[in-house]
C-alpha cells in the first residue's frame, strides 16, 4: 500500500491557501476502498478535482460550493477540513525546544480563521468562536460550579464529543486536541496535544473539554510533518442506515463501495445471497432505486432482522426478503445482473471447514443464476484459502477482474469482483485442481 507522499499534502495546502473559497478537506475510508473514494469525489465533484490519495484516507481542494457534495458522498466515512500543513526542524533531544516550536507555530504562523469560519459554518456552530477574556472568566466559573458528570454520561457511545449544531448563541465553543505521532522524537503525543491546546486557549479563550467538545482538532505528526485537522463529521457516515446489529454487521461504507465495484446499470437486478441484516440490499435500495434488490439469508433470525431493518429506515426501502440457502437458490438461469455479498468469514460467522463447501456450491450456483457473458459478483471474505479453492472448482464460470485487500475491522480481508464467462451453465463441469483465470475489465 502506498503512504502519503508529504510534498503532495504540503503542495495540496498551499494551493487551497491561494483561494478564500478552496478548502483543503480530509476524508477517512476502509482502508483498501481508497480508490472507491476518489471516484466518488470525482463523479460527486468534478473530474479534475485534485486529490491526494493515503493510507485509509483521501485529501482533496473543495471550493465552498462544493461541500454539499462532499457531505453527501457515501464511500467517506469522517470528514474533517485541514487547517495546517508544516514541516518542523526538530533538534530530537531538547523536548523543550522542540515543544517550543509548536506554541510558536500556533502564537504567530498558523492562520486558522479560514478554517474556523468554515467548520462553523459547515458544522452550523451557533456559539462563540471568538469569545472575550471576560466571557471565557464568566463560563468557566460557571463549569467549575456545574455538575459536569450529566453531560459526560451523554457524551459516551458513538458521537464524538457534542454535536456543534445543538450550541446555543451564548455558549462558548468547548474544544479537545489529540495528537497522533509516527517517527522518533523527544517528546510523547500527550506533550504535542498539551502545548497545541494550551496555546490555543490562550489565543482563542475555548474551554477544554475531554468528552463534551464541540471541535476536536486532531494534530497527527509524522516524522517532521504536522497536519492539523478540524473535524467536521460528528458521527461517523457509516452508521447511517441499520438500527437492528447482528454479529457481522457490515459498514454501510463498505456496502456502497462494494456495489460500486459491481458497476450497477439502470434497472439491473442485484442480490445479497447472504444478507444477514440486510445491510448490503438496503444501501443497495438507497443508491440504486431504480434497481431490483433482492436479499435472502438460511437463518431466519438474519431474516427477521432485515425485515425489522427495512421497517425502521426512513426511506421506503424497495426489497424482496427471501429465506432461502444459497446452495439451492429458487432463481433462474442466466436471471441475475449483480451479485454482491459479504461471506461468513468463519470466525464470528460460520466456519471455516464448513467454509469449504459453502463457498464451492455458492460459486457454483451463482454461476447458474448470473447472465452469461455480463453478470457480476462482488464477493467479500476473510477466508482466502475457500475461496480460492471454490474458484479453482468453479474456473470455467468465471473471470476474477479484479483483487482488492481491505481491512475489515482489523481483519485482513479481500474483495473479489468476477464476471460471468460465456460457458453455458449446462456445459459446465467442476473439475478439481484447476487455475482460476484473470482478466482485466
Ligand atoms: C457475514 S454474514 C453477513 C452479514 C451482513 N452483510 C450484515 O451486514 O449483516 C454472512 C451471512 O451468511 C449467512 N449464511 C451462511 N450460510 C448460508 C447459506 N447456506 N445460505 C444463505 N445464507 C447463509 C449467515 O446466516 C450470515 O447471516
Amino acid at each position: 500500500m502506498d503512504t502519503v507522499n508529504e510534498s503532495d499534502l504540503q503542495m495540496l495546502f498551499a494551493e487551497s491557501l491561494a483561494n478564500d473559497n478552496v478548502f483543503m478537506v480530509a476524508t477517512t475510508v476502509d482502508t483498501g476502498f481508497e480508490w472507491q473514494a476518489v471516484d466518488e469525489c470525482k463523479k460527486k465533484l468534478d473530474k479534475n478535482v485534485m486529490i491526494v490519495k493515503g493510507r485509509g484516507k483521501i485529501f482533496l481542494n473543495a471550493n465552498w460550493n462544493q461541500f454539499k457534495q462532499v457531505q453527501e458522498m457515501r464511500s467517506i466515512d469522517n470528514i474533517f477540513i485541514v487547517a495546517d500543513v508544516r514541516k518542523f526542524k526538530f533538534s530530537e533531544s531538547d523536548k523543550e525546544a522542540d515543544l517550543q516550536l509548536f506554541k510558536d507555530s500556533v502564537l504567530s504562523s498558523m492562520k486558522l480563521e479560514k478554517t474556523l469560519n468554515a467548520w462553523k459554518r459547515v458544522t452550523d456552530f451557533q456559539g462563540k468562536v471568538y469569545p472575550t477574556i471576560a466571557e471565557y472568566s464568566v463560563a468557566e466559573k460557571d463549569r467549575k460550579l456545574t455538575n459536569t458528570n450529566t453531560t459526560i454520561a451523554t457524551c459516551r457511545g458513538r458521537k464524538r464529543g457534542q454535536d456543534p449544531a445543538e450550541a446555543k448563541e451564548n455558549e462558548i465553543l468547548r474544544y479537545r486536541v489529540t495528537c497522533e505521532r509516527s517517527g522518533k522524537h523527544s517528546f510523547e503525543s500527550a506533550d504535542v496535544a498539551r502545548a497545541i491546546g494550551g496555546e490555543l486557549q490562550d489565543k482563542y479563550c475555548w474551554l477544554v473539554d475531554l468528552s463534551s467538545y464541540h471541535l476536536e482538532i486532531l494534530c497527527k505528526l509524522t516524522n517532521e510533518e504536522l497536519v492539523t485537522y478540524f473535524r467536521v463529521t460528528h458521527v461517523s457516515k457509516h452508521r447511517r442506515n441499520i438500527t437492528f446489529f447482528g454479529p457481522t454487521t457490515l459498514r454501510a461504507t463498505i456496502c456502497y463501495n462494494l456495489l460500486q465495484l459491481a458497476n450497477p446499470n439502470l434497472g439491473d437486478i442485484i442480490i445479497d445471497p447472504m444478507c444477514g441484516g440486510g445491510s448490503i440490499p438496503i444501501e443497495a435500495a438507497l443508491v440504486y432505486s431504480q434497481s431490483y434488490i433482492i436479499g435472502g439469508d438460511n437463518h431466519p433470525k438474519a431474516v427477521d432482522r432485515t425485515k425489522s431493518n427495512i421497517d425502521a429506515s426512513a426511506s421506503n426501502c424497495k426489497i424482496d426478503l427471501v429465506h432461502w440457502s444459497v446452495s439451492q437458490l429458487p432463481l433462474k438461469n442466466s436471471y441475475i445482473d449483480i451479485v454482491v455479498s459479504d461471506l461468513p468469514f468463519g470466525r464470528r460467522s460460520g466456519r471455516m471447514i464448513d467454509n469449504r463447501i459453502l463457498y464451492k456450491q455458492f460459486l457454483i450456483e451463482l454461476g447458474r443464476i448470473l447472465k452469461i457473458s455480463t453478470g457480476r459478483a462482488v464477493l467479500l471474505t476473510y477466508d482466502k484459502r475457500s475461496f480460492n479453492m471454490a474458484l479453482q472448482t468453479a474456473g470455467d464460470l468465471f473471470w476474477v477482474t479484479k483483487m482488492l485487500g481491505v481491512n475489515i475491522g482489523g481483519l485482513q480481508a479481500a474483495v473479489y469482483v468476477l464476471k460471468r464467462t460465456e460457458v453455458l451453465y449446462e456445459q459446465y463441469k467442476p473439475k478439481a485442481g484447476k487455475h482460476r483465470k484473470f482478466k482485466n475489465s
